[in-house]
């Protein structure tokens, strides 16, 4: 990872430009001017992603003997949605200012009272932000001010609109227009997008686009469990896109409409230890992460208090990342009891359960479920690795360098091929050889362009781990040589083929 000291204040604004400036992120429809809370990635973002989901599949499912994987429809039955709940249940608390139409959720926008002297003089609000008190005590003193108000200003008391009394929704102003009057009262907003299946567009026809892909393990299984050799405990994973009408899609990936999840349901026996499982998976989510470059410094963890958690709900732990933005939610792990099992066990009239060889009873089993989007991983390790360093180049010359210190398990390009020179036949010939050697199992770049150092910086900035550079020694001295230069030190030394491949087959699995 990347020292505090070495990333700029406005990281967020860095890693936006650097992923747009390189290709590994742009905003969805860009030539119409682009469209809220939807993102497509090119082609170093498609290659980061596709290693995190590759990191993730080979440790959750290829490497463990008790992990199962599927890939379930997007569309599922509309009757999923219902009995899972989220037809019901998956909303936000939605608030529109009636002036500026803009909409907010209402967690999301926090207010007080303004109090002079003992007295409520008026009320402010402000949208969530790393600094949500500052932003409302500075507002209570600019309204003190406007209104020549004399007396002692008390310290705000920051509270949401949610807890906002009937009385006060007219007298919160609006974050759009700073004016009371205008805020409605919160409404439940469904989040999940809705589509018409088939040549009908009535109600017959409603189905949803999933909003999470858990639900197609649950669905399916029985078809897991009556086709392949499980047994409990055993887990189902999939990876796959989900959907969400976000009230407010923000923070470039974090929050998205249109986003990837990860997700295992790992099914247990009723009388198991279920804290005792919850807590190696969160164990587990934990090293991970840091297996694929996220520092331990910027990890966290927050249990939901007893109190708000759904009815069914044992427990749930977030693993949380600090984000340029925050301290804020990477991966969830939920312990969901039987609940899912058994309101499809209800809702379809299938029984859900398994036999119990020792009780020769039958029950349905419990889950542990870690849940968490690809996309906020990416973020996560953009985040982390990004760093503006000064340096010396070859000459002596001080220049800046942006580097992307990514995990070479993650890293979009694993090793850039550079000859020394592109018009010199036994130099290219060399560097091309390798490079088709290395491309049959690698990611790795040919570039021949400009001086050695420009090629240095363009994959400092892509995040690659090594550079190798063929050069007259190679040719000319005996032991056919490489220079590796190293993106993190930026040390160099001479290696030989079989020692790339070596140090590749150790870092990058
Ligand atoms: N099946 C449980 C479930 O979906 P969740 O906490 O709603 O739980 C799991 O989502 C993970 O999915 C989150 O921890 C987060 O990493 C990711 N996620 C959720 N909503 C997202 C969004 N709008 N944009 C990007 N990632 C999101």
């Amino acid at each position: 990872m990347s020292t505090p000291e070495a990333q700029p204040e406005n990281l967020m604004e860095a890693i936006v430009s650097l992923a747009k400036r390189r290709g590994f992120i742009f905003q969805s429809s860009e030539i119409y001017g682009g469209f809220n809370g939807f993102f497509d990635y090119g082609p170093l973002g498609v290659e980061l992603k596709k290693n995190i989901r590759d990191c993730w599949w080979n440790d959750m499912v290829r490497r463990r003997d008790d992990v199962v994987g599927i890939e379930t429809s997007i569309i599922m039955h509309p009757k999923v949605w219902e009995a899972s709940g989220h037809v019901a249940g998956f909303t936000d608390p939605l608030v529109d200012c009636k002036v500026s139409k803009n909409r907010y959720r209402a967690d999301q926008l926090f207010w007080s009272p303004v109090v002079v002297d003992g007295n409520v003089v008026g009320y402010v609000s402000a949208l969530e932000s790393e600094n949500t008190a500052g932003e409302l005590q500075t507002a209570a003193e600019a309204f003190k001010r406007k209104k020549a108000i004399q007396g002692p200003l008390a310290p705000v008391v920051v509270k949401d609109f949610t807890e906002a009394t009937e009385a006060l929704y007219a007298l919160i102003p609006s974050p759009a227009t700073g004016e009371p009057g205008s805020l409605t009262a919160p409404r439940a907003f469904n989040m999940m997008f809705q589509t018409n299946v088939g040549a009908m567009t009535d109600g017959s026809s409603i189905a949803y686009l999933r909003p999470e892909t858990a639900q197609g393990m649950f669905v399916d299984f029985k078809n897991v469990v009556d086709t392949n050799r499980v047994k409990l405990p055993f887990g189902i994973a999939q990876i796959g896109k989900s959907f969400r009408n976000e009230i407010t899609p923000r923070n470039f990936i974090f929050r998205s409409r249109e986003f990837e999840q990860m997700e295992m349901e790992y099914f247990i026996h009723e009388d198991a230890d279920w804290a005792k499982v919850h807590e190696e998976w969160i164990s587990w989510c934990e090293a991970w992460l840091k297996s694929v470059g996220l520092p331990e410094s910027h990890l966290s963890r927050y249990s939901h208090p007893k109190e708000k958690l759904a009815f069914y709900s044992r427990g749930t732990v977030d693993i949380m990342f600090k984000y340029p933005f925050g301290v804020q939610e990477l991966w969830g792990i939920a312990a969901r009891g039987s609940y899912d099992l058994t309101q499809h066990a209800q809702a379809s009239g299938k029984p859900q359960e398994v036999f119990d060889e020792a009780t020769k009873k039958k029950f349905v089993p419990h889950v542990i479920e870690p849940a968490v989007g690809v996309d906020r991983i990416f973020l996560a390790v953009l985040t982390a690795g990004y760093a503006e360093e000064e340096v010396t180049d070859e000459k002596g010359n001080k220049e800046k360098r942006t580097v992307l210190r990514l995990s070479p398990r993650v890293a979009p390009v694993k090793v850039a091929i550079l000859p020394l020179l592109k018009n010199k036949e036994v130099l290219t010939n060399r560097a091309k050889a390798l490079y088709t050697k290395l491309k049959r199992n690698y990611a790795v770049q040919y570039d021949d362009g400009g001086a050695i150092g420009k090629r240095y910086r363009r994959q400092d900035e892509a995040g690659t781990p090594w550079c190798v550079t063929i050069d007259f020694d190679t040719i000319e001295k005996p032991g056919d040589t490489f220079t590796l230069r190293d993106r993190d030190t930026m040390q160099q030394k001479r290696i030989t083929e079989a020692e790339l491949f070596a140090l590749l087959a150790e870092h990058v699995y």
